[in-house]
């Protein structure tokens, strides 16, 4: 009989390699947890989903056709309202970020709501099964949703990201990045604007230099002022650039056409309203879209805030800079404007002054033809007015003086079909 070989402890104990060793494989283990758990716990990505909600029991309405009107935003926010309390009740309670409606439609029985909705989730998830989950919290929705009757079952689809920015340029107008991409506020902050802050600000070039502000009304409309092309009347010196540098446009296009009011008039500034068709369409963009035209009827509220925005100069007889600004200026009644210490009675109803009271933030020479909007209670943005004219720049009692979108609706819907 042979006895077993004992081996050697002191060969294979050594303690030194065995706490190495038992460390080494701790760590490499907890690493490779800790990644695991990273990626399938915490590394949540956006998915955005779009579909479409048929309302039948709401009454048939023009009003239902602009995002302008009050009975649009109302139908609007009650939608996103009950979308948003729904998944906020639902098992997406942490999943769900946000929903929007993009756009109402009319039908012959009832409205159409085309919705975006973002979620979170972790990389692991099953995108069939998510779909049908989520399909079943709306069906829930649409089935408890008290006095509106809607068609049941919806449907709804993955986007990617791309898509939900065309979604949003084509069907929407005046929405900014952050809304487009369902993500927290930007705050507008100081005097230089950012890439995307004022997507439907337009350089106009007269000879390849900054000339004049436009307004993005379209994929291939420009708003402006009149006086911009007084003695320049002729398309082909003319081209529209996008992005917030004028150095280095993300787009360039030639204008073909330009369409001035017949009865701009120089000496007292009225009418001073153009519309420019470019030469082909814009490439609609995050970054480079249209402004929300308002109603002709809306009343634009004295003291409201809103915004210019251009790359005039930064006073009086200076000289145009390269990238957009803004400033933040308050509507004044055409009343106060014409006060015998302000304009003294120069102010016409196709104007609208805008400033502060203490003066020093307004417009200047080179903003001319640029905007001034408004955001409204569903942070979309509205043209109010077009820089027109003003005595100096920033002078108290002496604010700029825009034209009155509103009053010209009707005439940007017959040169434009906008
Ligand atoms: N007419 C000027 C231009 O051609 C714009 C004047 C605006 N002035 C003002 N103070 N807001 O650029």
């Amino acid at each position: 009989l042979r006895p077993a070989r004992v081996p050697s402890n002191s060969r294979f104990l050594n303690p030194c390699i065995v706490i190495f060793i038992v460390v080494a494989v701790v760590v490499i283990l907890a690493v490779i947890i800790g990644l695991l758990i990273h990626f399938l716990a915490f590394d949540q990505k956006s998915y955005f989903y779009h579909g479409d909600i048929h309302i039948l029991n709401v009454k048939y309405s023009d009003q239902l056709n602009s995002p302008a009107t009050q009975e649009y935003k109302t139908l609007s926010n009650q939608i996103e309202s009950l979308l948003s309390k729904t998944f906020k009740e639902s098992n997406f309670r942490y999943q769900f970020v946000r929903a929007r409606v993009v756009k109402l439609r009319q039908t012959d029985n009832g409205v159409i709501a085309h919705i975006v909705m973002k979620f979170k989730f972790t990389r692991n998830f099953n995108g069939a099964s998510m779909k049908k989950r989520i399909e079943s919290v709306l069906n829930h929705m649409l089935n408890n949703s008290g006095n509106w009757e809607i068609n049941p079952s919806p449907e709804i689809k993955p986007i990617t990201d791309e898509e939900t920015v065309d979604i949003f340029t084509q069907t929407s107008c005046g929405a900014r990045p952050d809304l487009i991409t369902l993500s927290e506020e930007r705050i507008i902050g100081g005097t230089k604007a950012e890439e995307g802050d004022w997507p439907w600000q337009v350089s106009l070039r007269l000879n390849n230099g900054h000339f004049c502000g436009g307004i993005l009304i379209s994929n291939s409309w420009v708003l402006s002022a009149a006086h911009c092309f007084r003695g320049k009347s002729d398309p082909r010196q003319w081209t529209a650039t996008f992005g917030i540098s004028t150095r280095f446009p993300k787009q360039i296009i030639r204008v073909q056409t330009i369409k001035v009011h017949s009865n701009y008039i120089f000496a007292t500034h009225e009418n001073d309203i153009a519309a420019v068709k470019l030469e082909r369409s814009v490439k609609f963009t995050k970054n480079i879209h249209r402004v929300c035209l308002p109603e002709a009827t809306q009343n634009i509220l004295p003291n409201s805030v809103a915004y210019v925005t251009g790359w005039g100069s930064k006073r009086y007889n200076g000289h145009s800079v390269p990238d957009l600004e803004q400033a933040q200026v308050y509507i004044i009644s055409n009343e106060v404007c014409n006060a015998p210490s302000s304009y003294n009675g120069m102010i016409s109803s196709g104007m609208i002054c805008a400033g502060v009271p203490e003066g020093g933030v307004d417009a200047c020479q080179g903003d001319s033809g640029g905007p001034l909007v408004q955001e409204d209670s569903r942070r979309l943005w509205f043209l109010v007015g077009i820089v027109s004219w003003g005595y100096q720049c920033g002078l108290p009692d002496k604010p700029g003086v825009y034209t009155r979108v509103t009053a010209y609706r009707n005439w940007i819907r017959e040169h434009t079909g906008v």
